[in-house]
């Protein structure tokens, strides 16, 4: 029974892997405003990771502009990474999970921003 609902679980994740692709619909124009307010602080301005704020953490911030991270920020993953945070993500807990501070449609304007910010590879 057991090895039954451990194959159940391995065909349910196979399925969701194969489900639909991944799609942001967000607006970039419209996540300025919450970049701003939320985000600035460590990321800076212009996403380089130099904000105020993140002066003193390590890791530091991402820095969204630099091309070496380019590969690794999908959309997805920068959606997720946002709405549940880095400790969820095997990441530093201090970036925090704002999914409960956004609205959905507002986490992924935010994150259509930072992929905005993004450098090329
Ligand atoms: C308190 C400082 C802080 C704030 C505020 C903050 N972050 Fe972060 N963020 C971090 C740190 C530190 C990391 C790096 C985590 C790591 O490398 O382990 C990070 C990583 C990320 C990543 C993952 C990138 C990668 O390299 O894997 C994304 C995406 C991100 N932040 C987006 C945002 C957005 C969007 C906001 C605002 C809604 C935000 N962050 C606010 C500190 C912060």
């Amino acid at each position: 029974m057991k090895r039954l609902m451990t194959m159940a679980a391995v065909l349910a994740a196979g399925a969701a892997f194969a489900g639909e692709k991944f799609e942001l619909k967000g607006d970039a124009a419209r996540g300025v405003e919450k970049y701003t307010m939320f985000c600035v602080s460590c990321h800076g301005e212009k996403g380089d990771g130099n904000g105020p704020a993140g002066a003193a953490l390590t890791p530091k911030p991402t820095n969204f502009t630099d091309g070496a991270n380019a590969a690794r920020l999908t959309d997805e993953y920068v959606y997720k990474m946002v709405k549940d945070g880095g400790a969820a993500n095997g990441k530093s807990p201090m970036m925090i999970a704002w999914g409960s501070t956004m609205k959905d449609d507002e986490l992924r304007h935010v994150s259509a921003y930072v992929l905005k910010l993004k450098g090329k590879k």
